[in-house]
């Protein structure tokens, strides 16, 4: 933090500057006018991008600005890397490299009520001994919601950043951070005896900020980002630096990491508080969570409480005036504010027992539930859908919403014409939670579930060992039509161009009566179809085409055998020579092989004994469809010589770089095999965004190997 003296002296130095006239720039020495421009200009972006409280015009700060430019273009030796000038890089960083964190980065564990705040503070008076009546000082700061960071400070100068990874390992993002204006490029650490110091914190962007930049996509016509945090941490991976500094990022510093001397040793309890060691920070110029402003009307951002009590008060005032702060925040951290005493308090291996994130509740809202629709899948589960009047939910307008099974309905009361209170965390999918049973007023109706298939009339059957009711007729029109759909969808056959819309249009018109008919189509018709036209009757013959020639584990899955997933269909599709050699295999021998119990045998079984089927198969391949066991069929099983053969590998967490299912394969091709979830037998988790349960598991474990995306894509490409 500046001095009120020194920003008069440097308010003046700045006018100075500003009305000395041009020809002067060069009559002083540049080494000193260079050395004042910057320190001007360091003033500057600090109340701007850190306080939010600029003293100069724009126009100004751009004059200055453009002096230094000149100075340093016709002195390049006077350039030093934490100028100004020097934020905006010109290199692309292709593949951002690994870098490891100086100490490891936690998550947090989750408070949500009151109670959960006492259990807290309960917990860290038992760990740090003392009596039970004690009051604990706490300091609470806003959790933000945007990509985590961590930057080094070596010698006074910012040397690296990074994302936060997996916790262990990041990518580095140096480029990217620089161009935030709110992160000194320099800062006098040493004058605190420090040498080298990692700082955490988070990029954001405003909420305002955030509305412009998806306006701007939209009328681009590019598509746009769900929330302020994916714009976030996507703008913090760009690979060009350019446009890193255009998406707006600011960054917040709240937690000192590491921090050691020239000699190596550890200065972090030079400090007595948490909150001393932010006010550091503070007045090294960094934006932090003691910036002015919190909620702009109610609540400062953060606070030292003094009991447990006021950490409560402040957590539930704070989620009432949420929206009031300029920027997305999903809740509170509440941290003990004594250093020794987090100390005595210590850390598990995914989060600090001195620390508790307290979650905002999900944003609700109340809507009509207008009626019911039974929506037949192509298994013919009938799933009930509530049909609401539209409502704006966290960003997004919900108007359909699955309710699942008739169970759901009963056990909440739910009928047509009530009020409904809609939730939605996060990213998930929205949820009724209740009908406001006190708002009716006896005209709603209760939901009939049918009897009969809503299509084809046929009698509803809820086998025993199932919560959902099912139209058992094959031939069923809804279920024809769902078969199609997901048959030729990218997981199956993947037939680009044949989607939902278009097979129920060619439905209609009688051309599609089995998924063979996605073979026989007329393309010279289709090409005189309204919306079509030869170019893209054209394509769909390539894409149809193409699939022709498909491995048969694809053949396999898109026959919609229920329960038969992608996974069996590629180990069954490596056991046989051709797909209707199963016509010939008995239960047993299905259930040899790994992953197939005596359900998915039965029914792939029924199906390859049912002549339908069979001669649905036959003309197929009439056809042109491929039912011969191809090598990528054969190699599936494993990749002897694959970098990863012999490892067992699960994915988790949301990947940046490619989809869940490239990801697999690409591991499957590595030769490793694949698993479903976090064991003793698992050689390797690949962690990607917000990763959850799962990486904590393999932690624990201690035996699982934990890589980024990064690191898994680098190891894949490795000889072996
Ligand atoms: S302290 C070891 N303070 O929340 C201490 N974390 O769910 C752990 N986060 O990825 C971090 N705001 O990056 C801390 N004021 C704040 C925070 C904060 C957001 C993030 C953090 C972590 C996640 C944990």
């Amino acid at each position: 933090m500046y001095s009120q003296t020194a920003q008069r002296a440097l308010y003046e130095l700045s006018k100075k500057l500003l009305f000395s006239p041009q020809a002067t720039l060069f009559a002083e020495p540049p080494v000193e006018r260079a050395e004042d421009l910057r320190n001007v200009l360091r003033y500057h972006e600090w109340r701007y991008y850190v306080g939010n409280d600029p003293v100069i015009s724009d126009f100004e700060y751009d004059q200055l600005y453009k002096q230094l430019e000149t100075i340093e273009a016709a002195n390049p030796q006077l350039v030093t890397q934490d100028s100004p000038t020097q934020r905006v890089g010109k290199d692309l960083t292709e593949n951002a490299p690994q870098v490891a964190h100086l100490t490891p980065m936690l998550s947090l564990d989750n408070s949500y009520n009151a109670a959960d705040l006492n259990d807290f503070d309960e917990s860290v008076k038992k760990l740090c001994g003392l009596e039970k009546d004690a009051e604990v000082e706490y300091c609470v700061e806003p959790k933000y919601d945007g990509g985590t960071i961590a930057l080094v400070y070596e010698n006074d100068r910012l040397t690296r950043a990074a994302t936060r990874g997996n916790g262990y390992v990041g990518e580095e993002i140096t480029a990217n951070i620089r161009t935030l204006r709110s992160v000194p490029l320099q800062a006098e650490f040493s004058k605190k005896g420090i040498f080298k110091v990692e700082l955490r914190g988070e990029a954001l962007i405003r909420k305002d900020i955030f509305e412009k930049i998806n306006r701007n996509r939209h009328e681009a016509g590019g598509t746009i980002f769900a929330n302020p945090r994916n714009a976030a941490t996507g703008g913090l991976r760009m690979k060009d630096p350019r446009e890193a500094a255009e998406r707006g990022l600011e960054a917040f510093l709240y937690q000192l990491g590491y921090a050691v001397d020239q000699e190596g040793n550890n200065v972090l309890d030079k400090f007595t508080s948490h909150h001393e060691s932010i006010h550091l920070l503070e007045s090294l110029s960094f934006k932090t969570p003691l910036a002015k402003g919190g909620t702009q009307q109610h609540l400062p951002a953060s606070k030292v409480c003094q009991n447990i009590g006021e950490v409560v008060q402040f957590c539930t005032d704070w989620q009432e005036y949420r929206d009031e702060y300029p920027y997305e925040l999903d809740g509170i951290v509440v941290k003990v504010n004594n250093l020794q005493l987090q100390e005595k308090c210590g850390f598990t291996s995914h989060h600090p027992r001195w620390a508790i994130a307290f979650k905002f509740k999900a944003r609700q809202a109340t809507t009509r539930l207008r009626d019911v629709e039974f929506q037949v899948g192509k298994t013919g589960a009938v799933t009930p859908v509530a049909k609401l009047e539209p409502v704006a939910l966290a960003g997004v307008i919900v108007q359909n919403v699955s309710m699942h099974n008739e169970e759901f309905i009963r056990s909440k009361d739910l009928r047509i014409g009530d009020q409904v209170l809609v939730e939605r965390a996060g990213d998930v999918i929205p949820y009724i939670v209740k009908s406001l049973v006190e708002l009716r007023n006896g005209s709603e109706q209760e939901i009939h579930y049918p009897k009969n298939c809503p299509v084809c009339h046929s009698v509803l059957v809820k086998p025993e060992d199932e919560a959902i009711w099912r139209c058992e007729n094959a031939e069923c029109e809804a279920q024809v039509l769902a078969r199609m759909v997901f048959h030729t969808s990218k997981h199956a056959m993947d037939i680009e161009g044949l989607g939902e819309s278009t097979i129920e249009k060619f439905f209609k018109l009688g051309w599609l009566h089995s998924i063979a008919d996605l073979y026989r189509l007329d393309y010279a018709q289709i090409a005189k179809l309204e919306g079509f036209g030869e170019k893209s009757a054209a394509n769909m013959k390539a894409a149809v085409e193409k699939a022709c020639k498909n491995p048969i584990l694809r053949l396999l899955h898109s026959l919609t055998i229920h329960h038969l997933g992608q996974r069996t269909s590629k180990l069954l599709a490596a056991e046989i020579e051709h797909v209707l050699n199963l016509k010939d295999w008995d239960l047993e021998k299905y259930q040899t092989i790994k992953d197939i119990g005596p359900v998915v045998a039965k029914n792939i079984f029924n199906f390859f004994q049912n002549p339908h089927n069979i001669d649905l198969l036959e003309t197929m391949e009439r056809l042109g469809v491929n039912l011969q066991q191809t090598e990528e069929d054969k190699r599936t099983d494993v990749n002897t010589d694959g970098p990863l053969y012999g490892k067992s590998i699960l994915f988790t967490g949301t990947l940046s770089q490619m989809t869940r299912e490239e990801a697999e394969k690409k591991a499957a091709a590595a030769g490793a095999s694949l698993m479903s979830a976090v064991s003793k037998h698992l050689s390797i988790l690949v962690v990607g965004e917000k990763a959850g349960s799962k990486l904590k598991k393999a932690q624990a474990l201690e035996t699982v190997e934990i890589w980024t995306e990064a690191e898994f894509l680098e190891r894949i490409s490795e000889p072996v």
